[in-house]
């Protein structure tokens, strides 16, 4: 066994245990907060609650992600700064918050109302497509409030038992491999684009696996785009000049032909209809060179893992996705082959998939 792979096994399993112990405490805050809205609402609590069975698959799963995720940093040599999103300190600040718009929430599910805006929301939305102006998940303004930017990172771990931003990182080493083969890292600046950033978490796991490329990041949601640049801004280096964030459409980018090296999405796919998915696509296939990559990571599909197609079914029953049936139904492979595009890799996480692929020359 060599220096480093020692190293690396002795640093792995105390990490793998951290990531768990985290992803426990969002899973008890769920838990707690899913007790108390179904206590507030006179809903019922059985549903608040898993079987001992889905409890054991879901740790399993949730492990599975964690292990591979950590080998992926420490092999691949990628910062192991992925893994610290923030500090206990400001999550404990946000709980109070947290709860109170829980409450929310669950009333909103409870009158099966996704159209509900507050005045600030409200302002702008007639411009936006027809399809974005609801709340997504019930969540509180959609995505049109410096409130629910606030919580949106807060509230999807919550979802994802604290995996989401592991989910985010799958195919990262894919990425990383397929840009080697690309460019030389060294001589060139990679310029990356991204679709649907919202608050940037992706844009954090790209900045700090490729610190030198250029990074355009785009949404629809103006407050959320205002949430990224203060996530860049607390650490602000020389470096974070290289990452630009714009209010964009991602089936009518403001960008040229053939722009850039890179272009990916995070959980954007599941939220669009399926036309708007394959124009969005075709847009990523414009903007991107002759041979660069596209990935994206979003939900699984109906199949990827058969065990888990009947919470796939159910996940619009709570969660107002009016898209995702249809989502989870129409392979991503197919729409993305169809736009030009060559499979280089499918990795699958927990509840997420990714996959990477290479415009094919024209
Ligand atoms: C589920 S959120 C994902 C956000 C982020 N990528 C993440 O990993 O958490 C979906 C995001 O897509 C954005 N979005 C939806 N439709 C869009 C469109 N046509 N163009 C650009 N952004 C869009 C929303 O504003 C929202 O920020």
């Amino acid at each position: 066994m060599t220096a480093t792979s020692s190293g690396q096994k002795l640093f792995a399993k105390p990490l793998i245990n951290l990531c768990y112990l985290r992803s426990f405490h969002y899973f008890l805050e769920y838990q707690a907060l899913q007790t108390l809205s179904a206590l507030l609402t006179k809903s019922n609590l059985r549903s608040a609650r898993f079987s001992r069975e889905n409890l054991t698959i879901l740790a399993r799963e949730i492990r599975e992600l964690f292990e591979s995720d950590v080998q992926n940093i420490l092999n691949s040599d990628l910062p192991p700064r992925l893994l610290w999103t923030e500090s206990p300190i400001s999550h404990l600040q946000r709980l109070p918050k947290i709860v109170s718009d829980g409450i929310d929430l669950s009333l909103r599910r409870r009158r099966r109302q996704a159209h509900e805006f507050s005045d600030e929301a409200q302002m702008g939305l007639d411009k936006l497509p027809e399809y974005y102006r609801r709340n997504f998940h019930f969540q509180t303004d959609g995505y049109l409030s410096e409130h629910s930017a606030e919580l949106y990172d807060h509230q999807v771990e919550l979802l994802f038992a604290g995996a989401a931003d592991a989910m985010r990182r799958i195919v990262l080493p894919d990425v990383v491999e397929a840009l080697h083969s690309y460019a030389d890292a060294a001589s060139k600046q990679i310029a990356f684009l991204e679709l649907g950033c919202g608050t940037g978490a992706m844009t954090r796991n790209i900045h700090l696996t490729f610190p030198h490329a250029r990074i355009v990041a785009t949404d629809l949601s103006v407050p959320y785009l205002e949430m990224a640049k203060k996530r860049f801004s607390k650490s602000s280096t020389s470096r974070n000049r290289q990452i630009e964030f714009i209010e964009a459409n991602a089936t009518q980018l403001p960008f040229k032909d053939q722009s850039f090296d890179a272009v990916y999405s995070v959980f954007l796919f599941h939220e669009l209809p399926r036309e708007v998915r394959i124009e969005v696509i075709r847009e990523a296939r414009r903007v991107l060179k002759p041979g660069g990559v596209f990935f994206y990571i979003d939900s699984l599909q109906l199949g990827d893992k058969p065990h888990f197609d009947h919470v796939l079914k159910n996940f619009p029953r709570d969660f107002h996705e009016p898209f995702y049936l249809n989502y989870i139904d129409v392979p991503m492979h197919d729409l993305v082959e169809s736009a030009g595009f060559e499979l280089l890799a499918t990795r699958f996480g927990f509840l997420a998939k990714g996959e990477v692929y290479r415009g094919r020359k024209i």
